[in-house]
């Protein structure tokens, strides 16, 4: 693999500033953007006068711990722009989720806002090995999600070269890595492995690309995946996170001379670790639910936005700021199977250690009676595979699940390709139950 070490030239100031010069930049557009927020989003103004709280009551970073957070549910309550904090003249994008599961939620951007978003994509891609004059292949889907045009802005800001992809049409996807030679692929750690497919399936070896780095993010992966990337591609694979109602990618990045977890861009993104049941702030190392709150946004301050997502706050190391460590997944994709909490990851994990299966899998939810199943679709590696021969990959997957996670799972191997690809996120659960 190639030396993606950073030069002292190659990072910006604040990336290496003390803690206390980090803080005071904290303090000073926390205390802006309270402000901001206040004076300028009604839904704002009538949270803080609801919880008796004023934006002057911020005298230290910690204060922030006595505002209200705030919930996807406001975000579609205030649909489509109630939560923005600019007149509609001074907006210059507009993103939203997909709204598969309700109204989707919308976001908002300034010119300012476009400009912090290329500089923190345009850090990462650094942080990830990327200079300028690179190639970058963006396979993330372009549109109202934000993966694709974020990624796309902050690349050109830095001075690469971007071949906007997007997702799908695997094999144009695979033609043009290997015309193009782009150094760099941007893409969700689940689309790749279907990437890797089409390379086995044209008898291409993926070792001889061209690729020397992939940012991977938009849903949780594990180190597990990590290793069946970067052995399959001879190449580095690290974790790119973000969210739309905070910013899109870029919010925190690994580095790729470490790879120990996300350094967030805690100059533009402040976050915080709760208790998920009780909204009680954890200490940094403490695993919980991760909070953020904008710092420099102008269209759509946030504040104390609930991710949902999983994680614990790290010290520093390749960089002053803090890191997360990996994702280990979201609050809503939790399986609670007769008392013990599995997330998909801790079942991928499993996965990878079983050589007849790929790693494409996905869980199904059933009741059986009154107790809830979870059968797991995968693929054997081999069309065609003899029955016995699938029975025992079967076997020695539900075993590690049963070893490692602690519950017991019907594993399903069906043929290669069956399990539902998808272009971007992959749908990890799908919950057939019936609904109480
Ligand atoms: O997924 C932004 C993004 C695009 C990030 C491209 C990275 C690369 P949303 O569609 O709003 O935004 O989804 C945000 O995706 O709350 C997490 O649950 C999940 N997620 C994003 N990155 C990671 C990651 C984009 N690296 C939601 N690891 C977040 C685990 C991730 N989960």
């Amino acid at each position: 693999m190639q030396d993606l070490q950073p030069k002292p030239g190659d990072l910006s100031a604040i990336e290496t500033a003390s803690s206390d010069a980090l803080a005071s930049v904290q303090l000073e557009r926390m205390q802006r953007t309270l402000l901001h927020a206040y004076e300028n989003s009604p839904f704002y103004q009538a949270q803080f006068k609801a919880n008796g709280i004023h934006p002057g009551d911020l005298k230290s970073l910690s204060d922030l711990a006595k505002f209200p957070f705030t919930t996807k549910q406001d975000l579609r309550d205030n649909y489509p722009f109630k939560m923005f904090a600019v007149d509609h003249k001074e907006l210059r994008r507009i993103h939203a989720s997909s709204g598969t599961t309700g109204k989707p939620t919308v976001v908002g951007y300034t010119q300012n806002d476009l400009d912090v978003w290329s500089e923190v994509v345009a850090r990462s891609i650094t942080a990830a090995g990327g200079r300028p004059g690179d190639m970058i292949h963006n396979a993330y889907g372009y549109g109202l999600f934000t993966g694709g045009l974020g990624i796309h802005t902050g690349a050109e800001k830095m001075g690469c070269v971007v071949v906007p992809v997007s997702g799908g049409m695997t094999e144009r996807q695979v033609t043009l890595l290997t015309d193009f030679k782009p150094k760099i692929i941007t893409v969700t750690p689940s689309y790749m492995l279907s990437v890797l497919d089409e390379f086995n399936a044209r008898g291409i070896d993926p070792r001889d690309t061209s690729l020397a780095v992939g940012i991977f993010g938009a849903e949780p992966w594990t180190n597990a995946m990590r290793q069946e990337i970067e052995q399959a591609f001879d190449m580095h694979a690290v974790d790119i996170y973000g969210l739309s109602e905070v910013i899109g990618p870029g919010v925190s990045m690994e580095c790729v001379e470490t790879k120990d977890g996300l350094h967030i861009w805690e100059d533009h993104f402040y976050p915080e670790i709760i208790n998920p049941e009780t909204g009680e702030v954890l200490p940094d190392g403490e695993q919980g639910e991760l909070v953020f709150t904008s710092l420099t946004k102008e269209a759509m301050p946030i504040i104390r936005y609930r991710t949902r997502d999983l994680t614990r706050l790290l010290p520093g190391t390749a960089r002053t700021m803090r890191r997360m460590e990996k994702v280990t997944g979201r609050s809503d994709d939790m399986i609670i199977l007769r008392g013990v909490n599995v997330f998909p990851t801790q079942i991928e994990e499993q996965l990878f250690k079983c050589a007849d299966l790929s790693p494409h899998f996905q869980i199904e939810l059933t009741r059986d009676d009154r107790l809830d199943v979870m059968t797991i679709h995968v693929e054997s590696t081999l069309a065609g595979a003899a029955s016995d021969r699938r029975q025992a990959a079967a076997k020695e997957l539900s075993s590690h699940i049963k070893n490692v996670v602690g519950v017991s799972s019907i594993v399903n191997v069906t043929e290669p390709g069956n399990v539902e690809r998808s272009l971007g996120k992959a749908r990890r659960v799908v919950d057939n139950r019936p609904k109480d």
